[in-house]
C-alpha cells in the first residue's frame, strides 16, 4: 500500500490540465453494452475505477482495450454473460451502471448489490423502481439483483428520492429506456453534466432523448443502437479540487480543459472566499493572496455545490478568518474527513448534516488517514497548506478517482512523494521521541509559535531515502 508524504507551505503556481470526468466515463463505458460495433471513447482517465469497470465489462463479454493514443475501445463479442460479480462490484459501486444496459440489450441481468460505503447509506431502490416501471421483474437474492424483461415498455417514471435525484439511477433507467417500446418520461431526473454527456452519446448512437440537463426527460425507444466515437467532458470535480488548491496555498494556477458552466457553483464559493477566478474559453485562472473569508456552503444536486467537493471546501474554510457552516444535503453523513482535518489543526464541530468550522490561521502537518476518495483530496489540500510534513495513508482511495494528482500538483510547486506505507518511510519530523515531550511555551504575542519539528531534517535527504524505498 502507498502513502503520500507532503511537505506543506508552498504556493502553487503554473498550469494544470484537467482530465476527462470519471463520473461521465463510468456510465458511458457501461452504456457501450447497448451498441452494435466498437465504441471508441476519448478522454477516459487512467484510474483504478476505470480499470475495475473494464474488468466488469470483460466479464460481461466485451473486449476493452486502451489504444496507444489513450482512447478506449469497447466491442461486445459475447452477448450471453449477464453476471456482474460481487468481487468486482464491491470494489466500485458504480459497476451497478451495467444493470440498465444489460437489461435493455440482453433482457436479463444479475448484478451484485454493492454493499456499504464510507460516505453514507447508498441504496439503489430508485434504480430498481425505474427499471420495474419499465416492465422488468426484479428480485433480490443472495446479495444480487436478478432482473429480467422480455420486453421493456416506455412509461412515466418519477425518480426523485429523499435526497433529491439520483445520478447513476438516472443513467441506468435512461440506458434501459432508449431500447424500450414507446415513450418514457422521467421526472426528477438528475441534471448533472455527466448524465447529459451519457445522453448525448446515446443520442449519437441513435437514441431519441429530449430534455437532457433538465429534470424532465422524454425518451422515445428505438430498436437498435450503433457504436460511436465520443469524447467525455472535463472532470469538474478535479477542476474544483485544483481551484481550491490554488486558493488554499495562496497561489496562482491556470487550469486547462474546464467548463465554466459546470463549475458555476464552486466558482461562486471560491470567489466569495476572496480568490479571483477568471474564465476564458476552456481555461480558468485562479489566484489568491490572502486567507479565505468564511462562507456558508450547502452541497446539493446539480447545479448546486457538488457533494464531491464538500470535503475540499471544508478544508479550505478550515483556514478562513471566521466561522463557516458546510452542509451536505446529498450525503448527510459524508464527514469522515472532519476528525482527520482536526488532526491537522482544524477546528470543526459536526452537527447532523453540517460542519461548523471555526477557521484557524495555521494547520500543522501530521499523519492522517484517508477514508474515501474526496476525503483523501481534502486531506492532501490541507497537508499542502499546513506547516511542516504530513503523511496521508490509504491513498488508494485517491487513486480511484484522480489521475496522477500528486504529479500534477508537484509540477506546479507542491512537494509530494508517493512511497510504500512503511515505518521506514515516516518523516523524522513526525516521529515523536521521549526527548520531545515538552510542549511549545505559551507565547503571549500575536505571532504563532514556529512549528516544532521533532528530529527535523531536510526533506531532500528524506526524499532520497524514501525514493529508494518507494515502488518503481
Ligand atoms: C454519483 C457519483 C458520486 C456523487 C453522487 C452525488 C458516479 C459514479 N458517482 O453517485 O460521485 O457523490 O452521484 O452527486 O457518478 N439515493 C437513494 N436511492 C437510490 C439512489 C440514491 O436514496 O436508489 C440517494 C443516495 O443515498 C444519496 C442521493 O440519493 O443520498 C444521491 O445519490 P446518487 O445521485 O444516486 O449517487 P450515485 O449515483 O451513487
Amino acid at each position: 500500500m502507498d502513502m503520500l508524504v507532503v511537505r506543506g507551505g508552498h504556493s502553487l503556481r503554473g498550469a494544470v490540465t484537467i482530465g476527462g470526468a470519471k463520473n461521465a466515463a463510468l456510465p458511458i463505458m457501461a452504456a457501450s453494452l447497448v451498441a452494435e460495433g466498437t465504441t471508441v471513447l476519448h478522454g477516459i482517465p487512467d484510474l483504478v475505477d476505470v480499470t475495475t469497470l473494464s474488468h466488469v465489462l470483460r466479464s460481461l463479454g466485451a473486449r476493452v482495450t486502451r489504444r496507444i493514443d489513450g482512447a478506449i475501445e469497447i466491442t461486445v463479442e459475447d452477448q450471453q454473460p449477464c453476471l456482474a460479480d460481487y468481487e468486482l462490484v464491491r470494489r466500485m459501486r458504480a459497476s451497478v451502471c451495467v444493470l440498465g444496459p444489460l437489461l435493455a440489450r440482453r433482457k436479463r441481468a444479475c448484478v451484485s448489490l454493492p454493499g456499504g460505503c464510507n460516505i453514507g447509506h447508498r441504496p439503489i431502490d430508485l434504480h430498481l423502481k425505474g427499471l420495474r416501471a419499465l416492465g422488468a421483474e426484479i428480485t433480490i437474492e443472495r446479495g444480487y439483483v436478478f432482473a429480467r424483461a422480455d420486453r421493456l415498455r416506455g412509461t412515466d417514471i418519477y425518480l426523485g428520492g429523499s435526497f433529491g435525484s439520483t445520478v447513476t439511477g438516472t443513467c441506468n433507467v435512461m440506458s434501459a429506456a432508449v431500447l424500450a417500446e414507446g415513450v418514457t418520461r422521467i421526472s426528477a431526473a438528475a441534471c448533472e453534466p455527466e448524465v447529459v454527456d451519457l445522453g448525448k452519446m446515446l443520442n449519437a448512437m441513435g437514441a431519441r432523448i429530449e430534455g437532457l440537463g433538465t429534470p424532465l426527460l422524454r425518451i422515445e425507444g428505438v430498436k437498435h443502437l450503433d457504436a460511436v466515437e465520443h469524447t467525455v467532458i472535463p472532470d469538474r470535480i478535479e477542476a474544483a479540487t485544483i481551484m481550491i488548491a490554488a486558493a488554499m496555498t495562496k497561489g496562482e494556477l491556470t487550469l486547462h480543459n474546464v467548463s465554466a458552466d459546470h463549475l458555476a457553483a464552486v466558482t461562486d464559493v471560491v470567489r466569495s472566499t476572496g480568490a479571483v477566478v477568471e474564465f476564458s474559453d476552456s481555461q480558468a485562472i485562479v489566484r489568491a493572496t490572502k486567507a479565505p473569508r468564511p462562507v456558508d456552503v450547502t452541497a446539493l444536486p446539480y447545479p448546486g455545490i457538488p457533494t464531491d467537493v464538500q470535503a475540499q471546501l471544508t478544508a479550505l474554510l478550515a483556514l478562513a478568518d471566521g466561522i463557516s457552516i458546510v452542509t451536505d444535503k446529498v450525503f448527510p453523513d459524508r464527514f469522515m474527513h472532519i476528525p482527520e482535518l482536526m488532526r491537522l489543526g482544524a477546528n470543526i464541530r459536526r452537527e447532523g448534516a453540517s460542519a461548523i468550522i471555526s477557521g484557524t490561521n495555521r494547520l500543522s502537518g501530521t499523519c492522517v488517514m484517508a477514508s474515501d476518495l474526496r476525503a483523501s483530496a481534502a486531506l492532501l489540500l490541507a497537508a499542502m497548506a499546513a506547516d511542516g510534513e504530513s503523511i496521508i495513508r490509504r491513498v488508494y482511495h485517491l487513486d480511484r478517482g484522480y489521475e496522477r494528482l500528486e504529479r500534477k500538483l508537484n509540477a506546479v510547486g507542491a512537494e509530494i512523494l508517493r512511497v510504500v506505507d512503511d515505518p521506514a518511510n515516516m518523516p523524522g519530523s513526525l516521529q515523536l521521541s521521549m526527548d520531545d515531550q515538552s510542549t511549545p511555551s505559551i507565547d503571549s504575542s500575536d505571532t504563532p509559535p514556529p512549528p516544532k519539528f521533532l528530529r527535523h531534517h531536510e526533506f531532500g535527504k528524506a526524499s532520497e531515502k524514501r525514493e529508494a524505498n518507494s515502488r518503481p
